[in-house]
């Protein structure tokens, strides 16, 4: 086995050394998953990890590999939820290309998975990004399962072009107005947004994945915008509202400056009782032209939805998205 210390690293570190640390510990992730990917992969920057590290929420541990010469050639990811799905723990391991197949992935996942033991959790859940021709071989799928993990999900990335969507902008039905802000989420917002969010965890499909309704109320979604804000996110957001004013859906799209012409499709939910209206696509349309208008540089918007989410990925193909990529969802019972 290569000679490695596991060293633990923090987003919150404020000193030279913690920082160099912690930023090394980040690039990891970029440079394993690009390399499986064959892609520029989508990681975090250290940045916005230090920005999210300070969310109460949720508990982060991460340690690093080093080798003796102070080298970051593993990372272990773990997160553990604080105020709802307390059973589960979420992690994430990555290895250096050239120092795969010795050990050190395992080390790191025994780690994990043991502090998640100690902490009570009974369920572990990981994700693993893959490209989206299915022969290509998936290093972090042959780990997780060699490990015990099941698949529990496969989520489909796509992508479409700013300019290909133009087409697709209607007016909302009848009895419903569009409205959109970009920028921070306006105050009137946070209790729907509230709602959203709870929805949003379990009105989705989950495949195989045993999570609860996540807990939001309207101080947790400010300070979770506050954090987007910190983070040098710009957020355009589209929320379809009904006659008596009650919001009754939303969709967002949010670009950070260091990814150029790349931007993120974020949650995009109707709620049970107005869906079949074309609410879906018309946000996801409105949204996007406003992303044209407000970000002219973006020219890519990437998005990622469960491989059973027909309306979804109907919507979608409607507005021009593309496969581009897969993620895998596995899932470990802890014994
Ligand atoms: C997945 C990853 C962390 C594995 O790291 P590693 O240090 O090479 O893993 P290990 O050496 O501890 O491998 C443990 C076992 O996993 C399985 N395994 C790991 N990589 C494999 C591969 N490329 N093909 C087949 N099996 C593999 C094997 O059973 C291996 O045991 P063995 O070498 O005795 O046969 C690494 O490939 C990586 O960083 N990938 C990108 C990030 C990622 O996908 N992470 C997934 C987990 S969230």
């Amino acid at each position: 086995m290569t000679d490695v210390d596991i060293i633990p690293v923090s987003g919150l570190d404020t000193d030279g050394p913690g920082i160099r640390r912690f930023d090394a510990w980040a690039d990891l992730f970029s440079t394993a998953v690009g390399h499986d990917l064959g892609a520029e992969p989508d990681e975090r920057s250290a940045h916005e990890l230090r920005v999210a590290s300070s969310n109460p929420a949720i508990e982060r541990i991460r340690y690093a590999a080093r080798t003796p010469s102070g080298a970051t050639i593993g990372a272990l990811d773990l997160a553990f939820p604080l105020q709802d799905n307390t059973s589960h723990a979420f992690l994430r391991v990555a290895v250096d290309p050239g120092a795969r197949r010795c050990g050190i992935g395992a080390r790191l996942a025994d780690l994990g998975e043991d502090l998640a033991r100690a902490r009570g959790r009974r369920t572990v859940q990981g994700q693993v990004a893959a490209a989206p021709e299915p022969d290509v071989p998936s290093p972090g799928a042959a780990f997780a399962r060699a490990r015990g993990y099941t698949l529990a999900q496969t989520l489909i990335r796509s992508d479409v072009s700013t300019l290909a969507a133009a087409g697709a902008l209607a007016p909302p039905p009848a009895g419903y107005r569009i409205e959109t802000v970009v920028g921070a989420l306006p105050d009137a917002w946070l209790a729907a947004y509230a709602l959203f969010q709870q929805r949003m965890s379990t009105d989705i499909p989950l495949g195989e994945l045993a999570l609860e309704e996540e807990a939001w109320d309207v101080e947790r979604v400010a300070a979770h915008r506050d954090r987007l804000i910190r983070m040098g996110r710009t957020c355009v957001i589209t929320m379809a509202v009904d006659a008596a004013g009650a919001p009754v859906g939303f969709t967002e799209i949010q670009h950070h400056p260091s990814l150029g012409a790349l931007a993120y499709q974020q949650d995009t939910l109707v709620l049970g009782e107005y869906r079949g209206h074309g609410l879906g696509l018309i946000l996801k349309a409105t949204n996007l032209a406003a992303l044209r208008e407000a970000l002219p540089g973006v020219e890519t918007v990437r998005t990622w939805n469960a491989d059973d989410n027909t309306h979804m990925l109907a919507v979608n193909t409607a507005l021009g998205y593309r496969l581009s990529g897969l993620l895998t969802e596995w899932q470990l019972r802890l014994a």
